[in-house]
């Protein structure tokens, strides 16, 4: 069975809680259920990884990468500046989808930039946390293919 790696940076344990007006009500728990539950439909595994420690999710990827197909990242603020992320997964060249919940295009200046943008097949911006089952969809439509 195809294991995606689910990852989430910097204040996203907050969902739920931090301005619900722009992020929603539904909390990280929330999130990976629903994620889960998807991931059973489809016949997918998921490990799922939260942390506010950029160093962190460099060492996660480094270690879970070369046993996984794919990887959904929600870099959160990292992705707008790191310099780590992008070479991390530069080097462990797995698929990897880059997912915010927002429409970051429709906020502040600096999050219309993107450091992970590059190395990603693609992204889902600003469809809420299902932006999160829809990438999980791809990798079930690509991986089978
Ligand atoms: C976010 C957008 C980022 O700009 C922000 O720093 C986040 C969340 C999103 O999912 O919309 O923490 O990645």
């Amino acid at each position: 069975m195809a294991r995606i790696l689910i990852v989430n940076g910097p204040n996203l344990d907050r969902l739920g809680i931090r301005q619900p007006e722009i992020y929603g009500h539904k909390t990280l728990q929330d999130l990976e259920r629903e994620v889960s539950d998807t991931a059973r439909d489809l016949g997918l595994q998921v490990a799922f990884f939260q942390s506010n420690d950029e160093a962190a999710i460099v060492d996660f990827i480094r270690n879970e990468a070369p046993n996984s197909s794919g990887m959904i990242i929600n870099a959160a603020a990292l992705s707008h500046y790191s310099q780590s992320l992008p070479e991390v997964l530069k080097s462990v060249g797995i698929p990897t989808i880059e997912v915010h919940i927002s429409n970051v295009f429709a906020r502040e200046e600096f999050r219309h930039t993107s450091v992970i943008a590059p190395l990603c097949v693609g992204q889902i911006v600003g469809l809420g946390l299902d932006g999160y089952r829809l990438a999980l969809r791809w990798f079930a439509d690509h991986l089978r293919g």
